[in-house]
């Protein structure tokens, strides 16, 4: 439990701190008192209704907790069930209670819920004898070659090292392997158990390997990306098998590797996609059967083929992004991936993704940051990454606004602030701007304008900035409302609402002050403000404004605190992942606390 606080994600600590009190509270009524307590009101404050059903009622009028969040409360409550068996074993009421937190635990992470582990039907079962783990003798299961096939991708490999892979890999068992080579690789010795695919190079790796997996014939496959060599003894794949087997037979299991140069590394990484950010740690924060639960692993994997088949790589895809987008892929659609550290491969080195494969994972997931599992941090424009600004108002519906789109916006302040220092003009930012600069000390990613006034008094030179924009290339040009009432200035993918004011806030500020407007560090520049910026967007905003609220012009939206669910709840930039109060998660990158 350890790792918790370095898996970076608490916006929603103090809401699980709540639940975590809650329970603690019950218990401690239970262990003193031994009164009776309903788990379920715990329950329902916490389920997710878009994922499964309470028990088949009907679903619950809250918003989903993302997965990251589960996931939280799912690690501190197997604390506390694990802190009340530890205290007090052997008593009845304790572990009736644990198995209650233990049950909630499961329905919000379902990797804790495999304590049942069903018995090995594929391989024989293993034990500890005391000084080390071996393998039971037994009857009745299959050979491994029927169980499991390798797919080696070996384009452009030398050849000593495919055939030392296919060596090692021939020395037990038997299995079916599958080597995929380009045209002009040569043909290597193989015994009768290989098959030989070829892909001219203008195939992607992702291609190739999808259709070398539907030819495997067995329940799992080995994808042997990145072999240097291979080793029954220090590679056993009937471990991974078991693992999987014993877990339902569905999902991924990798191991550690050691790279040439000797260094070894359990390939286990812990990934978190929010608000246009990834971030991949090496780590792990839960464990079974001596693995890791891992998001992805690096390095070869067992896999079973019914979920590649179900999940294909990426077709257009090659190179390690590959894997990244697969495993991504794999987990938000619910499968397990562990790391079994004791299973070691023999790796040419560390797949390393660089900054062109992460320009392709980022551009595939619609992610402008990444801080990589080498903890090496990558940018990405929108260009590079092929997102566009030009429909915010339909992105507010359900996500939020990229970060690069939040720039371009943010930039028209910029202008107007240089001009109005140029003239010696004052204005304030209001409304939905003014909102931002209050919570986020940015603008607010959900927001599709600007806001500002201006001294009613000044009209006349504000309508001159025309020709200052034309000169800075700005893109954006002044116009006027239809009622003529209302300056905007309308740049290509955004506009700023320059109502006037007589006079302008300012004048409340005591005497002495007046003199310099009220400002807020607005994403790192210096902004003009109302005079009291907190008091201005609380009357502007109204009640609960420090929760978030979705746009007025958005239909259907919920009161602040909540947001619509979203349309492809797979998407990083839900708005209905994020927590609808605070401010760390909307930082770039997001914050949280220890
Ligand atoms: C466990 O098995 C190993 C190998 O068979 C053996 O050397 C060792 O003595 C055994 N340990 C115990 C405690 O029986
Ligand atoms: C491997 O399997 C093939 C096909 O079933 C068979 O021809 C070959 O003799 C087997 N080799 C070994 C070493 O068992
Ligand atoms: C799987 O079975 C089919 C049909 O029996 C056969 O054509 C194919 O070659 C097999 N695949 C492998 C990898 O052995
Ligand atoms: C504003 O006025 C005060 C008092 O008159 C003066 O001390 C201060 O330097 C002035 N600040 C600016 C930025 O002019």
């Amino acid at each position: 439990m350890d790792g918790v606080a370095a898996k970076c994600r608490s916006w929603l600590a103090l809401r699980w701190l709540v639940v975590a009190a809650v329970l603690i509270t019950a218990w401690m009524t239970v262990a003193t008192s031994g009164s009776h307590f309903s788990f379920t009101r715990s329950r329902e404050i916490i389920h997710e209704p878009c994922v499964s059903d309470l028990g088949g009622s009907k679903p619950i009028e809250e918003h989903c907790l993302s997965q990251d969040t589960r996931r939280r409360l799912a690690a501190s409550l197997t604390k506390i069930q694990r802190l009340m068996s530890g205290g007090q074993s052997g008593s009845d009421e304790v572990g009736r209670w644990s198995r209650e937190v233990g049950r909630v635990v499961a329905e919000l992470d379902p990797r804790l819920a495999r304590e049942n582990l069903r018995p090995p039907t594929l391989v024989c079962s293993d034990h500890h004898n005391g000084t080390k783990f071996l393998v039971n003798n037994c009857k009745g299961v299959p050979r491994l070659a029927q169980v499991v096939s390798v797919v080696v991708p070996a384009r452009g490999w030398q050849p000593s090292r495919v055939s030392q892979v296919l060596h090692g890999l021939a020395a037990h068992h038997n299995l079916t392997t599958i080597l995929i080579l380009a045209d002009d690789d040569p043909t290597p010795d193989t015994n009768g158990m290989t098959l030989v695919q070829r892909y001219d190079h203008a195939v992607s790796d992702g291609k190739a390997l999808n259709d070398a997996i539907a030819l495997v014939n067995t329940s799992f496959v080995l994808v042997a990306t990145s072999l240097a060599h291979y080793s029954w003894l220090h590679s056993p794949l009937e471990r991974l098998v078991r693992v999987l087997d014993r877990l339902g037979g569905e999902g991924v299991a990798g191991g550690s590797y050691r790279d040439e140069q000797g260094q070894w590394r359990h390939g286990c990484l812990q990934r978190s996609i929010t608000n246009y950010h990834a971030t991949f740690l090496r780590g792990y924060q839960h464990s079974i059967l001596e693995c890791m639960y891992c998001d992805e692993v690096l390095g070869p994997f067992l896999a079973s083929t019914h979920l590649l088949q179900q999940h294909p790589f990426p077709d257009e895809v090659s190179g390690p992004a590959l894997y990244r987008e697969w495993h991504t892929k794999v987990t938000q659609a619910g499968y397990l991936t562990l790391a079994c550290p004791d299973v070691m491969f023999f790796l040419q080195e560390e797949p390393i993704m660089n900054t062109a494969d992460w320009n392709t994972y980022a551009t595939r997931m619609s992610i402008q940051t990444i801080h990589s599992y080498d903890g090496k941090e990558y940018k990405f424009k929108c260009s590079d990454v092929h997102i566009k600004c030009d429909d915010l108002r339909k992105t507010i519906t359900w996500y939020l606004i990229p970060l690069c789109c939040r720039e371009a916006i943010m930039h028209g302040i910029t202008i107007l602030d240089d001009f109005a220092r140029e003239k010696g003009l004052l204005y304030e930012m209001s409304h939905g701007s003014l909102l931002g600069a209050v919570k986020l000390g940015t603008y607010l990613p959900w927001d599709f304008d600007q806001d500002i006034y201006y001294d009613c008094k000044d009209r006349r030179i504000w309508e001159t900035i025309n020709e200052f924009l034309k000169a800075r290339n700005t893109g954006c040009h002044l116009r006027v409302s239809n009622d003529r009432k209302l300056l905007v200035l309308q740049c290509t993918t955004f506009f700023v609402d320059m109502p006037c004011r007589k006079p302008l806030s300012s004048h409340t500020l005591p005497a002495v002050y007046r003199n310099v407007t009220t400002w807020i560090d607005y994403g790192g520049r210096r902004v003009s403000v109302m005079a009291n910026p907190g008091s201005a967007a609380r009357d502007q905003a109204g009640p609960d404004n420090l929760r978030h609220a979705q746009h007025w012009r958005v239909p259907g939206h919920p009161d602040p605190g909540a947001w619509r669910p979203c349309q492809n709840p797979t998407d990083q930039a839900c708005l209905d992942h994020h927590p609808a109060d605070g401010s760390l998660a909307f930082t770039s990158p997001p914050m949280c606390l220890p």
